[in-house]
């Protein structure tokens, strides 16, 4: 028996860290797919088409420690555009999703295109700025060099290009529970997503 969690939403809503804490609720295998973007950006900011490097995509590229920068997160946008990109990832996502035991994965089409028919479906959404300033904290963190108006707005120009674009556009499956984590603290808004994901099951 198949155990599909699909988990969509924008940038820093919180998917990623719901996605990995929901994962080891339920004990199932966790796939972030917004990192295979991330390679395939990674690789063209190196010269390589974007295409062909999707299409040679593997393990090691996504093990690069540099895969978390704001530069490679647009250039990640930027390929996520094109429609042979995505094909060209579209049977990893699906195996790892069919895995024995089950699987949780995040990102922006997976309720839609990836897994339509996933047991369980969340999108996870919060306000530009609650957003913003989430990633702006994390990469100040780092030791990033950047504003605060920098990060809003690069999280608003990301937002658009994932929500606009032709293919796959970043949007709640009709059948999504939405869980808007913007006045929410991480340990409630991992509460109730797992609640949404018992309720669906
Ligand atoms: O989730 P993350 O911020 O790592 O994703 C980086 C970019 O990859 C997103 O802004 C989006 O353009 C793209 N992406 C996508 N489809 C997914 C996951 C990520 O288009 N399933």
């Amino acid at each position: 028996m198949t155990f599909t969690i699909a988990i969509d939403g924008p940038a820093a809503a919180g998917k990623g860290t719901i996605s990995k804490a929901v994962a080891a609720h339920f004990g199932v295998a966790h796939l972030d797919t917004g990192l295979l973007y991330r390679a395939v950006g990674a690789k063209t900011l190196r010269g390589e088409g974007a295409i062909s490097a999707a299409q040679t995509l593997c393990a090691q590229d996504l093990e690069a420690d540099t895969l978390r920068t704001p530069d490679v997160a647009k250039a990640a946008s930027k390929v996520a555009v094109i429609a042979e990109v995505r094909a060209a990832l579209v049977d990893f996502q699906r195996a790892f999703a069919r895995r024995q035991g089950g699987a949780v994965l995040d990102g922006r089409d997976i309720g839609t295109v990836i897994c339509p028919d996933a047991e369980a479906k969340l999108f996870i959404t919060a306000s530009a700025e609650v957003r913003a300033e989430r990633r702006y904290l994390e990469l100040i963190g780092k030791g990033t060099q950047i504003t605060r108006d920098q990060v809003l707005a690069d999280v608003k120009e990301r937002d658009a290009r994932d929500m606009d674009r032709a293919e796959a556009p970043l949007k709640p499956a009709q059948d999504a529970v939405i869980v808007d984590t913007s006045t929410l603290e991480i340990d409630a808004a991992i509460a109730q997503a797992i609640a949404a994901i018992n309720a669906q099951r």
